[in-house]
C-alpha cells in the first residue's frame, strides 16, 4: 500500500534546532515526507549565496536529505520585491520548494514586519505571497506558506488564509495557535478545518501532536490528514512511522524515552563534524529541555544531572551510563 496517499508528515522548521544534521539523523528514521529549513531572514536586497547554502546545505544535494526526503527552502520577510528576488535566488541555489513563514513569533522579526506580524495585515500577505508566486512562476516552482491563527486574535484567520490562496500557494501549514498564544497549549486544531473550507490548497495541521493519539484526535477535529510534525520530530523521531503504522493497520513499534536517549547520542557523534563542543554541549541540553515535554519526569531526571556538566565527554558518559545501567 502506497503510504503517501494516507497522510504526508512533515518536518517542521525549527530555527537554531533543525539545522541539515538533525533534519538528516530524523528523516532516515523512516516516515517522514518532506522538512522544511530554518527560516532564511530576508529584509531588503540580494541575499548572499553561501548564506542559503548555510541555512539549506541539502541544495547541493538536489535539495534532499541523505536519504532522499525533499527540504523545502523557507524565507522570512514582508518586503515584495526583496522575498521575490531571493526566492528566485534560492531556486537558481537548488531550492525545489520556497515556503513563506508568517508564523515566527520573534520580537526582532515582528519589529520589522515579518513572520507572524504579517498576519495583521492582509493586504500586505497578500502582495508579498503574491509577488513570490509571480517570480517563481516561470520555473514552476511550487511556493507554499506557514501561519499561524493570527497575531493578537482569530479577527483576521480566515482573511489571512484566503488571501494567501489567493496569491497564488500551491499548500498551507497552520500553527493553530496565535502569535500572542506563543506555544501555550492548547492547539486549536478546531480552526484548521474553518480554514480547510475557504481554501482550496492541501491545508497541513500543525501543533502539539505528540503521540499517534494525538495526531488521531487532530484528524478528528480538524478533519484533515496532513501534518506537520515539530518538537515532536524531536523527542519522538519515529513518530511519522508510528502514524503511518497505525494509518496501515501494522503493529506501531514502541519508543520509550531511552531509545530517544541514544539517538541523542548518535546526533552528538554526528554534529561533532559541524559545530565546536561547546555548542554541541548547548544544543544537547536544548534537546533534552524539549524531551521534558514529553517523557516528563524521567527526561526532567536526565536533564537536573546534565544541566551541570559543561564538557561533551562528561555528558557523553552520563548519558551512556543511564542507559546501560538505569532500570527505568
Ligand atoms: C525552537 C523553535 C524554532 C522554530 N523556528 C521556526 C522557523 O524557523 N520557521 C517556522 O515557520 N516555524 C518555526 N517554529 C515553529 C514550528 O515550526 C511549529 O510551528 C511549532 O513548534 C508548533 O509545532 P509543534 O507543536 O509540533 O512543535 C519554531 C518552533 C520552535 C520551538
Amino acid at each position: 500500500m502506497n503510504t503517501k496517499t494516507l497522510a504526508l508528515i512533515a518536518v517542521a522548521p525549527m530555527e537554531g534546532v533543525m539545522d541539515a544534521t538533525t533534519r538528516d539523523l530524523i528523516t532516515r528514521q523512516g516516515g517522514w515526507d518532506f522538512c522544511v529549513t530554518e527560516f532564511l531572514r530576508v529584509t531588503q536586497g540580494r541575499q548572499p549565496l553561501k548564506v542559503f547554502q548555510r541555512i539549506c546545505p541539502e541544495l547541493r544535494q538536489n535539495a534532499q536529505t541523505l536519504i532522499g526526503t525533499p527540504v523545502h527552502l523557507q524565507l522570512l520577510g514582508s518586503d515584495p520585491a526583496a522575498l521575490a528576488i531571493n526566492a528566485q535566488i534560492g531556486v537558481a541555489a537548488g531550492a525545489k520548494v520556497i515556503d513563506l513563514n508568517y508564523g515566527c513569533p520573534a520580537k526582532t522579526v515582528n519589529r520589522h514586519l515579518g513572520g507572524a506580524s504579517m498576519l495583521r495585515y492582509p493586504d500586505k500577505l497578500y502582495a508579498a505571497t503574491h509577488a513570490v508566486a509571480q517570480a517563481l512562476k516561470e520555473s514552476n516552482t511550487p511556493l507554499t506558506a506557514k501561519m499561524r491563527l493570527g497575531y493578537d486574535d482569530t479577527e483576521l484567520t480566515l482573511d489571512n488564509a484566503r488571501a494567501l490562496n489567493a496569491a497564488g500557494i500551491t499548500q498551507l501549514v497552520v500553527h493553530a495557535r496565535t502569535k500572542a498564544q506563543g506555544y501555550k497549549p492548547p492547539a486549536h486544531w478546531e480552526w484548521i478545518a474553518k480554514i480547510a473550507e475557504v481554501v482550496d490548497v492541501p491545508v497541513f495541521a500543525n501543533g502539539d501532536i505528540w503521540t499517534v493519539a494525538d495526531y488521531q484526535r487532530c484528524v478528528e477535529v480538524s478533519g484533515v490528514k496532513d501534518v506537520m510534525l515539530g518538537r515532536s520530530s524531536m523527542t519522538n523521531p519515529w513518530l511519522a512511522k508510528q502514524i503511518k503504522q497505525h494509518l496501515t493497520g501494522k503493529e506501531v513499534e514502541q519508543v520509550d524515552f531511552k531509545r530517544v536517549l541514544g539517538f541523542l547520542l548518535q546526533w552528538l557523534v554526528l554534529d561533532a563534524q559541524f559545530y565546536e563542543e561547546i555548542v554541541r554541549v548547548m544544543r544537547a541540553k536544548q534537546w533534552l529541555v524539549m524531551f521534558r515535554l514529553r517523557w516528563g519526569e524521567e527526561a526532567q531526571q536526565v536533564f537536573d544531572v546534565c544541566k551541570r556538566l559543561t564538557n561533551e565527554r562528561d555528558l557523553m558518559s552520563y548519558l551512556e551510563d543511564y542507559l546501560l545501567f538505569s532500570d527505568s
